[in-house]
């Protein structure tokens, strides 16, 4: 595989989730057993990345914490014998080196990005957002999909999309397809944020890329858009305007999209990760069960 870097912008203030995300980061809710970010790093480790560059902001250090290796926990654990949650703190000891800058002033994903730029260089890389979660315990194979599509075709633009009802394109960088639509979809245009009667499809794009370098000199181009915020989607669809090419990636049936954004996605998130927990999903089923009886 020739792209071992990964960029995951995490620098959003997450003012949906407040006052969950007064002092602590979204990225760093649980979900489950793990934090959110833990799972985006879990992916991109089993697609074989090796350097991760976190695009940090304020009030976000407990990230950089978390996947710092704390040794003074490693020895208390070792110590007394707590072998079962040991083994828990070897994902911050994994193949993967973690690199942070910061992005000071919040002026959109695609101004996140661009701040990667002196780390990652004219090389191509690929995009995680650190705020979503896709397949359940983060088992996807969408990320090596869209690698093995960049080996293969050189493919300047790759996304992950999937199909979400036409009330909701207004929330997402929306694709034309410009052939049939099949797993893997050529792209013809890229609109972020439609209105319903203006979306060119009802597949949305959903925080996994994969760029040439190509991305940079039009990051660097893109004047604000949608939201007064330096777009990504607007920078993507410039490098097509420029000759380069597009593609996208359909998420498979089973890999299903958790979206920590709002409470109403970030609680269902949390209830499919736990009733699915090896140990407790059980019994909090049938504890379900049982108050869902007791309303109904
Ligand atoms: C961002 C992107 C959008 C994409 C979405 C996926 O929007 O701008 O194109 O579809 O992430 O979650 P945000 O959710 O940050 O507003």
């Amino acid at each position: 595989m020739s792209i071992d870097i990964a960029v995951v912008p995490v620098a959003g203030h997450g003012t949906r989730l407040l006052p969950a995300t007064k002092s602590q980061p979204k990225e760093m809710l649980p979900v489950g057993r793990k934090p959110v970010v833990q799972y985006v790093a879990e992916e991109l480790s089993a697609a074989q990345i090796r350097r991760v560059l976190f695009v940090t902001g304020a009030r976000k250090s407990a990230i950089e914490n978390h996947f710092d290796e704390d040794q003074s926990l490693v020895e208390y654990l070792r110590e007394s014998g707590r072998e079962e949650e040991l083994a828990e703190l070897e994902f911050d000891r994994n193949k993967v080196d973690y690199f942070y800058t910061r992005q000071s002033r919040q002026l959109g994903l695609g101004h996140a990005v661009l701040c990667a730029r002196p780390l990652v260089g004219n090389q191509p890389f690929a995009v995680a957002l650190g705020d979503s979660i896709i397949g359940l315990h983060a088992q996807s194979t969408i990320m090596s999909r869209m690698l093995e599509e960049y080996d293969r075709t050189g493919a300047d633009v790759i996304v992950a999309v999937e199909e979400v009802p036409p009330q909701d394109v207004k929330k997402y960088g929306i694709i034309e397809p410009a052939g049939p639509i099949g797993n893997r979809i050529d792209i013809r245009r890229l609109v972020e944020k439609p209105a319903v009667n203006e979306a060119p499809s009802n597949l949305a794009i959903v925080g996994r890329y994969v760029f040439s370098p190509r991305i940079f000199d039009e990051l660097a181009l893109t004047k604000p858009g949608r939201g007064g915020e330096i777009q990504l989607t607007d920078a993507m669809q410039r490098v097509l305007e420029q000759g380069g090419k597009g593609v996208a990636m359909r998420l498979l049936p089973g890999e299903k999209r958790f979206d920590i954004g709002n409470f109403g996605s970030y609680f269902r998130a949390f209830f499919d990760f736990a009733i699915s927990d090896p140990k407790y999903g059980e019994s909090l089923r049938a504890h379900a069960r049982k108050v869902l009886d007791r309303e109904g």
